[in-house]
């Protein structure tokens, strides 16, 4: 990859911030201005996830729908905005699972179009060698495994994954070959704490947990999730840091009220003119 643009987190400081234990920390992002509140907050990465079909694009429950080109359009409003986080395109379901070509295609769109700094994909198994080839053609790949959204269907449902000493093992093994293929970061999603905390000690690359427990190196939320934007039923792993949605109702509910009551706009939200062009104006379509 070339070199970042000045002011860029250079991708290797994440490794380092693993070596020196200092926490990484990543938060969903789908448009311009979610980018600049985050970079304005610190936040080191931020992944343009495709959870977007739900919390965006108005999908119920599942990220299978959402098309190439929709995240492309949300990633590139990100990377627009964002100068110093690292900027993750996560690529939907159905852009990468047939072949490894198909892969290197797409995440080549998702750094050229959609101007992501790296790229992220789920699964391990096969998608490892998808990885590989994607590292290969010199774009920085994030693994993701545990709870994989894109194939819920498979796993039986949002359910937590590795409860089994067995499947705890084959968490360890996928972690490890993922690692092995040239990924630089994996994304823990609903792992049981103890084995999220394993594999963070067993690989050399910084884990990111959601829903996976205090030991990984660093932790990622779903943007709409921790500033309450999103309504309904929440995961277990999901922390409040504000309550956003009763914020704008309360707004939007006073804009309705004042503009039912004739209190909006008033003379602070309008436009005067002249006295005398005022007047000429009223001569000029024969007003008193
Ligand atoms: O799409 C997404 O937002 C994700 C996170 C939940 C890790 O993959």
């Amino acid at each position: 990859m070339s070199t970042p643009p000045a002011g860029k987190l250079p991708l290797p400081e994440l490794a380092a911030m693993k070596r020196r234990g200092d926490k990484i920390v990543m938060v969903t992002a789908y448009d311009a201005p979610g980018a600049r509140f985050a970079e304005n907050a610190g936040i080191d990465v931020l992944l343009v996830g495709d959870t977007a079909a739900m919390v965006m694009l108005g999908h119920e429950s599942t990220t299978v729908p959402v098309t190439v080109d929709e995240m492309l359009l949300l990633t590139r409003a990100v990377a627009l905005a964002a100068r110093r986080p690292i900027v993750v395109g996560d690529l939907p379901f159905g852009s990468y699972q047939v072949s490894d070509e198909d892969a290197v295609r797409t995440a080549v769109r998702f750094v050229k179009e959609g101007r992501a700094d790296v790229v992220k994909l789920e699964g391990a198994g096969p998608m490892v060698s998808r990885v590989r080839a994607i590292v290969e053609a010199g774009i920085p790949v994030i693994g993701h495994i545990g709870l994989t959204p894109q194939s819920a269907t498979a796993l039986g449902g949002f359910r937590t994954q590795g409860k089994t000493a067995a499947q705890a093992m084959r968490l360890v093994a996928d972690a490890r070959a993922l690692q092995d293929a040239g990924a630089f970061m994996l994304v823990l999603e609903a792992v049981p704490a103890p084995v999220a905390g394993h594999i963070t000690h067993d690989l050399d690359i910084p884990t990111i947990g959601i829903g996976a427990g205090p030991e990984c190196d660093g932790q990622v939320l779903v943007y709409h999730d921790l500033l309450g934007l999103t309504e309904g039923h929440l995961p277990r792993f999901v922390k409040r840091y504000a309550n956003l949605s009763a914020e704008i109702r309360d707004a939007l509910e006073a804009y309705a009220a004042d503009v039912r009551s004739g209190t909006f706009p008033d003379d602070a939200h309008a436009y005067a003119m002249s006295e005398e062009e005022l007047a000429s104006f009223e001569t000029a379509i024969g007003g008193d």
